[in-house]
C-alpha cells in the first residue's frame, strides 16, 4: 500500500467519489473546486508544494462532451493545462501520477477495440482536449500510468443510467442511439484498478513498463440502446416499471459534439502489466442498481409509487 498520502482530484466526480469510497486505510488527500480550481492554474503548484502528496491521482477533468465545442478554453485548461502541471510536479518531485483519459480521443472508425497504439483521431474539442493532456503529461517525462476508460457510470453523479432512471420516471416512451458502441464502465471498478495500481506501485516501486498509456474499461460492450435496454430490465426487478426503449440512429439524435460510432478499448495491456480485468459492464450495471435503490431518496419513491 502506498505509504504517503494519495492525492485524489475530482471533488464530487464519479470517479473521484468511488476511489475515496474505496480507499480503505489508505491515506486521501481529496480535493475539489473551490481551492483546487483548473481555471485558476497558477494557484496550482503553490496547492501541489503544501499538499506534498505521494502518489496523484487525477479524476478532475471537463467532462462537458458537447459544452466543450463551445468552452474550448476551459476544456484545454482543464484536460491539457492541470494536467501538465500535476506531470511537472510529479517529474520534479519523483512521485507517480495516475491520470484518466478517454476513448474519446478515437474517432471510432476502426470496426475492432482499439488497442493503445491505434492512431488516435478526436472528433470533437473534449477527446482534443484530452489528448492533449495525455501528450503533454508524457512530455514532462513524470512516472505516470494514464488510463484511458469509457462510458462512466455510477449511483451518483451525472451519468446515462442517472439519466435514463431519471427520463422513466417522466416517460413510457424514450428513444435511445443504437448506432453507438462502446464498453460501459463502473466507476467503482475504475476505482478499485485505480486503487490497485497505486497498491501495485507502491509495492515494487516504479518499473518503466507502468508508463504510458493503458485501457480500462468494463469488459463486454454494447450499444446506448443497449445499455438503457439493460438497465431498465435490471431496474424492473426493484420494482421500476420499464418505459418502451426505441432504436434510434444518430443522425436522429443531433448534438453539438460528434461522437466515435465504435469506441470499444481492447483492455489486453493492462492485464499484462498489473494483472487487472475489470469486471462485466452487466455485474456491475446490476451491484450499482442495488446501491441506486438502497439509497433512502430511491426507497422513499417506490414506496409511495406502489
Ligand atoms: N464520464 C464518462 O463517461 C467518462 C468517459 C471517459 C473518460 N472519462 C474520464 O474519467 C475521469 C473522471 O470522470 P468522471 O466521470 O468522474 O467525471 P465527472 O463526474 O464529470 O467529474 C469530474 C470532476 O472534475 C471536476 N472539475 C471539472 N472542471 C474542473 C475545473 N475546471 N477545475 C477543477 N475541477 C474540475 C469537478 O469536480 P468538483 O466537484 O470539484 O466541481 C467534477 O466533479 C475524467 O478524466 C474523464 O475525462 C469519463
Amino acid at each position: 500500500m502506498v505509504l504517503g498520502p494519495i492525492l485524489v482530484t475530482g471533488g464530487s466526480g464519479q470517479v473521484a467519489t468511488a476511489i475515496v469510497a474505496a480507499a480503505g486505510k489508505r491515506t486521501i488527500l481529496h480535493v475539489g473546486r473551490p481551492a483546487w480550481d483548473f481555471d485558476n492554474l497558477d494557484a496550482l503548484p503553490a496547492l501541489l508544494r503544501a499538499a506534498a502528496p505521494s502518489l496523484i491521482i487525477n479524476a478532475a477533468a471537463h467532462t462537458a462532451v458537447d459544452r466543450a465545442e463551445t468552452e474550448s478554453d476551459a476544456a484545454y485548461r482543464a484536460n491539457r493545462d492541470a494536467p501538465r502541471i500535476l506531470a511537472e510536479y510529479c517529474a520534479a518531485a519523483d512521485i507517480p501520477l495516475i491520470h484518466i483519459s478517454t476513448d474519446y480521443v478515437f474517432d471510432g472508425s476502426k470496426g475492432a477495440p482499439y488497442e493503445e497504439t491505434d492512431a488516435t483521431n478526436p472528433t470533437g474539442v473534449y477527446g482534443a482536449s484530452k489528448l492533449a493532456g495525455e501528450e503533454a503529461i508524457l512530455a514532462t517525462g513524470a512516472k505516470a500510468v494514464i488510463l484511458r476508460t469509457s462510458w462512466v457510470f455510477s449511483a451518483t453523479g451525472k451519468n446515462f443510467l442517472l439519466t435514463m432512471l431519471g427520463a422513466a420516471a417522466k416517460t413510457n416512451k424514450l428513444r435511445v442511439v443504437a448506432d453507438q458502441i462502446g464498453c460501459p464502465t463502473a466507476a467503482a471498478d475504475l476505482a478499485a484498478a485505480i486503487l490497485r495500481i497505486a497498491d501495485r506501485i507502491s509495492v515494487t516501486g516504479w518499473v518503466p513498463n507502468y508508463g504510458g498509456v493503458f485501457h480500462a474499461a468494463g469488459s463486454g460492450s454494447t450499444s446506448w440502446h443497449g445499455f438503457a435496454t439493460a438497465i431498465f430490465a435490471a431496474a424492473e426487478k426493484h420494482g421500476l416499471t420499464p418505459p418502451t426503449v426505441d432504436p434510434i440512429a444518430t443522425a436522429d439524435w443531433p448534438t453539438p459534439a460528434k461522437r466515435p460510432a465504435d469506441s470499444r478499448l481492447n483492455c489486453y495491456k493492462l492485464g499484462k502489466i498489473f494483472g487487472i480485468a475489470l469486471p462485466d459492464w452487466r455485474i456491475a450495471l446490476a451491484r450499482t442498481l442495488n446501491s441506486v435503490y438502497s439509497t433512502p431518496e430511491r426507497s422513499a419513491a417506490k414506496t409511495s409509487a406502489a
